[in-house]
């Protein structure tokens, strides 16, 4: 019988190898019950989860819900929006209010930094991180590693490069943490205004040529440029970026190597990547997508305390 070693699920930074390893384990069970004809197990049917977003989401929030349907969790959605935190409720209140209905368990996605974390001091439910600010989205994380995993058999020993805004990218922050545990070699490429200063302090290295990273590199992540999250400039205009640090067709042809091509989602097509690139056999993107579901009906499972 194996647990995981946190009751949270807030970030990669903290998590051990034996962590992922059990979450990516999990994960495998629940894919092969997702291509069942009844894609449905009662693993959670006496527990409830409230999904609370503070910010918007597509994927993420509908992966959270389908894999709590697909345990047969209770759910319930919140958006900030329509909500009384319009009129200044606060966000423990808003939470506290919320388990105090008999809730178990929190999914929260937030635009600060250090939300989920706060939230862990002051209530007792399991918490999941769905995305705070420019922090952590550790089940992006996760999935990202498990759907290369999928690909390759393993993390370890290949090279893996992420393209862009790594300044302002929870995804960079869970990403890294991820691949460098699972003995992947990380790499970053992108505009010196979007990489965070002594980026090599986390055991990353930095190559500001886009060719010359992608000709090291066996998968790259390319990145959304988040213009919500640049109050100042950071790159002098879009088209200069794309012309830069977008990854197209033509760019991946000139390269001697077949390279796996991964975006979280929402794409900025024509910016960071093009179409040719993102609906080509190369692109792992809805793959991504699809084993969303099964690693968060893992990370719910297995911090409701169930075990392997
Ligand atoms: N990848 C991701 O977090 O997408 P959403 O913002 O649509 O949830």
């Amino acid at each position: 019988m194996s647990a995981l070693s946190q009751k949270h699920l807030i970030s990669l930074k903290s998590l051990q190898k034996s962590d992922i390893d059990l979450i990516f384990q999990t994960a495998d069970n629940f894919k092969e019950i997702l291509q069942r004809p009844i894609k449905k197990v009662p693993s959670l049917r006496d527990i409830t989860i409230a999904n609370l977003f503070f910010e918007d989401s597509t994927r993420t929030r509908i992966s959270f819900e389908l894999a709590e349907k697909r345990l047969s969790a209770d759910t319930i959605n919140f958006s900030a929006s329509g909500s009384s935190v319009k009129k200044g409720e606060t966000l423990l209140d808003t939470v506290r209010n919320i388990l105090a209905m008999k809730v178990d368990m929190i999914v929260m996605r937030h635009s600060s930094s250090g939300a989920a974390e706060f939230l862990s001091q002051h209530i007792s439910a399991n918490i999941i991180n769905a995305g705070d600010g420019t922090h952590e989205h550790p089940t992006q994380g996760l999935l990202d590693g498990y759907s290369v995993r999928e690909k390759f058999g393993e993390l370890k020993g290949l090279n893996y490069l992420i393209i862009g805004d790594i300044k302002h990218s929870r995804v960079a922050g869970s990403d890294i943490p991820l691949m460098l545990k699972m003995g992947a070699k990380v790499k970053v490429t992108g505009p010196p205004t979007l990489i965070p200063k002594h980026i090599e302090e986390l055991g990353v290295t930095y190559e500001p040529n886009l060719k010359k990273a992608l000709e090291w590199c066996d998968v790259a992540n390319v990145l959304r440029i988040q213009l919500e999250r640049m109050d100042i400039k950071f790159v002098p205009s879009l088209r200069e970026y794309a012309l830069f640090y977008g990854v197209n067709k033509s760019l991946l042809d000139s390269i001697k190597k077949d390279i796996t091509i991964m975006h979280p989602g929402p794409i900025n097509r024509g910016v960071e990547l093009n179409s040719d690139v993102a609906d080509s056999k190369q692109s792992l993107i809805l793959h991504q997508v699809e084993n969303g579901v099964a690693i968060r009906m893992a990370a719910l499972y297995l911090l409701a305390g169930r075990t392997q």
